[in-house]
């Protein structure tokens, strides 16, 4: 597992964004899983910027979304078929016939997912996936239980989910109770993983999966233990809990590396919020 620790939030989206390029430039054909939420905005505005000051090519570029609300239309704009188009589709040469997102209207669920995991395969697999982090460990909306799935299936979603994501809609209420989701086999079938953090709200979860190096399924994020080719990016305060002295850091994990961005001072102003990342933003 690579660790890099950004001062703060503009490093890591640019951090990700040039290492997701540097992906794509070495296979223009790559199979990408992508992600959701606040914490990849960031990344997506900074391959727009890649893409249209760059030439950054999509073209050959096939993605797959990580999950979807159900039960909602892709023009919704609480979908994650809006926040894709809107965040990064509408903005770059990909080809409409090369993006997958769940379908969050599909009648047949069970029917839905079965075909989205056949999809997946025929394309070889995802080459690689982008993946955030819900408070309570969730990645994708695998929520934490007694037993994860392993193919793509219908999640029901954890109160603490709902009221994280509340911050989307007008009311928790609003936010729907379930979504389509890979599991966790078709998210750690992928040949490498980027798990982005940023803010203190993150804090706990990281210091916890970083530092006690065990998986549980009460932590759906520490699968990722298991996997051999992780990178985490984490800004400041995400690593807030975790930035201890080398000597210290990680000693249940044996293979890791962190590197700290050379821009970093331990107690210097590095706090941007998101907001103050987004300024000049013109979508
Ligand atoms: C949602 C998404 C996850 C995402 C998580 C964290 O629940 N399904 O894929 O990682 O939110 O979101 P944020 O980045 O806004 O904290």
């Amino acid at each position: 597992m690579q660790i890099y620790i950004e001062k703060d939030y503009c490093q890591l989206s640019k951090r990700a964004a040039r290492i997701i390029a540097d992906e794509i430039n070495q296979k223009p054909d790559i199979v990408l899983g992508l992600a959701t939420g606040s914490t990849p905005m960031g990344t997506y505005k900074e391959l727009v910027r890649l893409h249209k000051e760059e030439g950054l090519d999509f073209s050959q570029v096939i993605t797959f979304n990580l999950d979807e609300y159900y039960d909602i239309a892709p023009s919704n704009k609480q979908s994650y078929h809006y926040y894709m188009q809107h965040h990064l589709f509408d903005h770059i040469n990909i080809r409409p016939e090369n993006i997958h997102i769940p379908d969050g209207k599909a009648q047949d669920v069970e029917k839905f997912c079965i075909m989205y995991d056949e999809q997946i395969k025929d394309h070889g697999g995802i080459d690689f996936q982008l993946l955030g982090i819900g408070e309570n460990g969730h990645i994708g909306f695998n929520e934490p239980d007694r037993e994860l799935k392993v193919l793509t299936h219908l999640s029901k979603l954890s109160k603490s989910t709902i009221k994280a994501n509340s911050r989307f809609f007008n009311s928790p209420e609003d936010v729907p109770d379930k979504a389509i989701t890979m599991g966790l086999g078709s998210i750690m079938r992928s040949k490498k993983i980027m798990l982005l953090a940023s803010g203190r709200s993150k804090a706990s979860i990281i210091a916890k999966i970083l530092t006690e190096g065990r998986t549980t399924t009460s932590i759906p994020a520490s699968s990722l233990l298991l996997h051999n080719r992780v990178t985490v990016i984490l800004d400041e305060e995400a690593a807030s809990l975790y930035n201890k002295p080398a000597s210290t850091r990680g000693e249940n994990i044996r293979d890791l590396q962190i590197r700290k961005n050379s821009g970093y001072e331990k107690g210097g102003k590095n706090v941007v919020t998101y907001k103050e990342c987004q300024s000049g933003h013109t979508f």
